[in-house]
């Protein structure tokens, strides 16, 4: 079992009492909040930064002449100069403010395909892929006579790679996949991937919604074409979320959306957009979430964020143990590089019963197919419970979940 205690330099209490939501019971106990997969919690800081937008500073933003305008734009504009430097993008032009990942991979897959993808073309995705990083490669490829096909996984949840590379052809245009699965907690080796696609010269799209809450990621070093992420995932608001792409690619792509705030010029003879980021920001943005991601940034540079990931993957290891020791238990991917997230199965007990029965104890765990019905076919389960944790969490929490996954086992007995 691993070594026992917090690691040296992670003190987790003092980080939990930064999370107002955490001190509070559910069903007569603590919380336990173990659904940090589909969205974090929000320290005070982040409310803090958030209601003085909406006390002091609202206004609507760019092309405002007045002080208030003038000063929520220059708030939005700093929060997307923190995530150009969270990320270390280039240039702050290729971080583009979004709703969320879904949002950010629609408008790369639609803005993208219309300009690049041509019939019998290939998209590749692979089976690991949340819905989000499917559906939309799957729309735009009908749209476009291409077809979208599958990059296997082995019984780990982990990436074929010699598969992969043999996919790779001439007709490939696109590779779409995640950092860090949400439904088996696997890291892929995006960075060697990302490599291999462009001996071919094709683009690939990261979907980061799992990856940018548990470690520091650079996109440079990566040479990620597109990174997507969310912000309710890292510990700010909902919807705020980034698109981060190349500027050889938004460049040539063509608008996702149009309106307001992406134009150079408009008549009725014809319309010229704006250059990037505002060509892909039609409309009014989520202003204040916009600036609770950028203070959310602010919270995860406060803090020594590679101790807090050291953390994250002990609590895990010692989660896979307690849980795997379990007889009638079965961890759903086992990939020898992973984070966060642990999904599993009961014998006899379907999901939805241990979420209910987990959360009569005050637990919270995510019960379902966890938007990857492609990896509940390939694992042959209708759904998994998934327990994912955050550098908030704690090992008694550990305990208390492998305790009530016990009784879950008692009850059903
Ligand atoms: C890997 C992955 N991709 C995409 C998404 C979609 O994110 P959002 O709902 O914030 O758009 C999620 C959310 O769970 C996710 O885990």
């Amino acid at each position: 079992m691993v070594a026992a205690g917090p690691i040296s330099n992670w003190d987790v209490e003092k980080v939990r009492r930064d999370f107002p939501v955490l001190a509070q019971s559910v069903n007569g106990k603590p919380l336990v909040y173990l659904d940090n997969a589909a969205s974090s919690q929000v320290p005070q800081c982040v409310i803090d930064r958030t209601s003085k937008y909406l006390a002091e500073e609202h206004s609507n933003i760019h092309r405002g002449v007045h002080y208030l305008s003038q000063h929520a734009t220059t708030a939005y504009e700093a929060a997307r100069e923190k995530v150009k430097r969270f990320i270390n993008a280039p240039d702050v032009k290729e971080c583009i403010f979004v709703r969320g990942t879904t949002e950010g991979i629609n408008l790369v897959a639609y803005s993208y395909g219309k300009r690049f993808i041509e019939p019998g073309d290939e998209i590749l995705v692979s089976q690991m892929e949340h819905h989000s990083n499917i559906i939309p490669w799957q729309q735009v490829a009908r749209e476009r006579g291409a077809w979208v096909t599958m990059i296997p996984m082995n019984e780990r949840g982990e990436i074929l790679i010699d598969e992969y590379e043999n996919l790779l052809n001439e007709r490939t245009k696109m590779v779409a996949v995640a950092h860090v699965s949400n439904a088996l907690g696997t890291v892929n080796p995006i960075k060697e991937m990302i490599a291999t696609a462009h001996k071919f010269g094709v683009p690939v799209c990261v979907d980061a919604a799992q990856s940018v809450p548990h470690f520091p990621v650079d996109v440079q070093d990566l040479d990620a074409d597109f990174y997507v992420f969310s912000g309710h995932k890292m510990f700010g608001p909902t919807g705020s979320g980034v698109v981060y792409g190349k500027r050889e690619w938004l460049d040539k792509m063509p608008p996702y959306q149009t309106g307001g705030g992406m134009i150079r010029s408009v008549s009725f003879e014809g319309t010229t957009f704006a250059p990037i980021p505002e060509k892909f920001e039609a409309g009014t943005p989520a202003i204040a979430a916009g600036i609770g991601l950028g203070a959310a940034i602010d919270y995860i540079n406060s803090i020594d964020f590679e101790a807090a990931a050291a953390y994250e993957h002990e609590l895990l290891e010692y989660a896979t143990e307690r849980l795997a020791g379990i007889p009638g238990v079965k961890v759903i991917g086992t990939a020898a590089k992973k984070a966060s997230v642990l999904s599993f199965t009961v014998e006899d007990v379907h999901p939805h019963d241990i979420g209910t029965i987990l959360d009569q104890q005050g637990i919270a765990v995510r019960a379902g197919h966890h938007c990857a019905q492609p990896v509940m076919q390939f694992f042959d389960v209708p759904a998994t419970a998934r327990a994912s944790f955050a550098f908030y969490n704690t090992r008694e929490e550990v305990d208390k979940l492998a305790d009530a996954v016990q009784k879950v086992i008692e009850v059903f007995a």
